[in-house]
């Protein structure tokens, strides 16, 4: 089967890139992103490709490109799936926040609902790739429901896990390590894969794009992430060891990464990852695990999140107990609420943790950031719930300007690695702060001799 035309449902962060990514590379292809959030498909749709609700570097100049020619965003669900040969499911799978397996297992109803959508609506034989990830043998129960509801027209399920990562989004699909797409080892379940592979060939070498059963390509997605996650919470609890012993995290990481078999990426020490994805993922393993009865299994992954949640409270204290143990009507400057550089997502960043223990502590937060919004840090701290949306909008003020953010600050506490930060003049940030200035560089990023000579009492994360 020739594809031409595609549908993805969901237009978040994973289905809006990848998408307008086949669509560049795939003209011949219709690609149609649709979502049941008529605001965000709005913001897709916006004339001038800057305000795109998704900021991800060379994300816009894509969207210029093919918006339009062969990439449509549309809340037509419905007609979507209709017309399409290949839909992808690209919702958000969330952890479950109520009944069996709540604050563990992945809350699935978003994928059932379009499970249910694509049977109501196919009139022809649809492949149905999850792009979402999912817990292992979800695959099973999208059949189910597609075969047992639908109008009698064949389903073939692939699981395509996305692997890109927010902030290198565009490069990550342009030049991807691999492209995993599981499938059923029937003849109709080969043709599936082989069209879907067909369609990333346009851009990636074969030899990359790699094929297996479902099982194994859905396991390996929140494999890759549990293992990534892991390696950051080892580095974590080395970098804790290391501010007890002297030894400095960063020699550490470097000394350690130089072993091929190590590796040098993901060791870099931090206040703790972030993200809507690692925390998520662990604790669905580490629930799929208990359900099978893998305690052992369960409770080794267990610790990475553990570990991760230890770091961003021992940040906190520590700014608490350098600045003489109380951080009342003190004001503590933010640089930084994403929970990494180049992305406007916020979603389960460390900084959100810091400033609650903070505010707890009666500190004044002043926070500059230069792509998220204020609407969504409060909204951040009101999800949270531990107080009301007046008194979080009481403690948190919010900056468009990184030194007036800065000025009269009892402290600075760098929470994301923007890039711009290490441009600063410090030494007049410096000169606007309250004495002595304490700066908590949460991912190690300033310069130790310069920032020190300055004046600062400088913090980095193990060292
Ligand atoms: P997201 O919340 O940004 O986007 C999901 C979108 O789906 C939302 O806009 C929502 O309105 C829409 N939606 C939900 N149910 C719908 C329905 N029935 N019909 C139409 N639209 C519907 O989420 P995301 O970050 O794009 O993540 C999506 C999936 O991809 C998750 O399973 C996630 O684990 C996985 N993933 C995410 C990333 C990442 O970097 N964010 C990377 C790899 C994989
Ligand atoms: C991660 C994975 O890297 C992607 O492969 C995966 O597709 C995605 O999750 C997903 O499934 O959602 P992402 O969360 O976007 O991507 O970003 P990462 O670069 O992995 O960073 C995650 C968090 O770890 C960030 O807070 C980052 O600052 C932190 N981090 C990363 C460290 O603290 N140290 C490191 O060495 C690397």
């Amino acid at each position: 089967m020739k594809i031409t035309k595609i549908c993805c449902i969901g237009a978040g962060y994973v289905g809006g890139p990848t998408m307008a990514v086949i669509a560049q590379k795939c003209p011949h292809i219709q690609v149609t992103v649709v979502d049941l959030n008529e605001q965000r498909i709005k913001d897709w749709n916006d004339p001038n490709t800057e305000n795109i609700p998704i900021y991800e570097p060379g994300l816009s100049e894509i969207v210029a490109e093919a918006r339009d020619r062969n990439l449509f965003f549309s809340t037509d669900v419905e007609k979507a799936i209709d017309d399409a040969q290949v839909i992808f499911i690209s919702v958000n799978t969330p952890t479950k926040t109520y009944g069996k397996g709540k604050g563990m297992a992945a809350d699935l109803k978003y994928i059932e609902l379009c499970a249910r959508q694509i049977a109501k609506v196919a009139k022809q034989n649809k492949i149905v790739v999850e792009k979402s990830t999912l817990p292992v043998r979800t695959a099973e129960a999208i059949k189910s429901i597609l075969d047992n509801t639908g109008n009698g027209v064949q389903f073939q399920i692939l699981s395509n896990p996305e692997f890109l990562a927010e902030g290198t989004a565009v490069t990550d699909l342009l030049s991807p390590d691999r492209i995993l797409i599981g499938g059923d080892t029937t003849p109709e379940g080969e043709d599936a894969i082989n069209a879907l592979v067909e369609v990333y060939a346009n851009w990636v070498d074969k030899d990359k794009i790699l094929t297996t059963n479902v099982w194994s390509s859905e396991l390996s997605k929140l494999t890759a992430n549990a293992f990534l996650a892991q390696r950051i919470s080892s580095i974590n609890a080395m970098s804790e060891l290391c501010e007890k012993t002297g030894a400095d995290v960063s020699e550490v990481a470097k000394a350690i990464g130089m072993d091929s078999r190590i590796g040098s990426k993901f060791l870099k020490a931090s206040v703790g990852f972030g993200g809507s994805c690692f925390q998520k993922d662990i604790l669905n393993l580490v629930y799929i695990a208990k359900s099978y009865g893998l305690n052992e299994v369960a409770d080794y992954w267990e610790q990475v999140i553990i570990m991760n949640d230890h770091q961003k409270r021992r940040f906190s204290n520590k700014i608490v107990q350098t600045l003489y143990n109380t951080v009342a009507d003190k004001k503590i400057t933010f640089l930084g609420w994403a929970f990494k550089k180049d992305t406007n997502d916020t979603r389960e960043s460390a900084a959100i943790y810091v400033a609650d223990d903070l505010i707890n502590e009666q500190a004044k937060i002043a926070v500059y950031d230069p792509k998220v919004s204020r609407n969504k840090m409060l909204s951040d701290l009101d999800y949270l719930q531990t107080r009301s949306s007046e008194e979080n909008s009481n403690a948190l003020d919010i900056f468009n300007d990184p030194y007036k953010a800065c000025e009269g600050a009892h402290a600075i506490a760098i929470l994301t690695e923007w890039d711009e930060f290490v441009t600063y003049d410090w030494q007049k940030i410096y000169d606007s702060m309250h004495k002595p200035a304490f700066l908590f560089d949460g991912r190690n990023i300033l310069n130790v001799k310069e920032i020190e000579s300055i004046g600062f009492i400088y913090k980095r994360i193990g060292s």
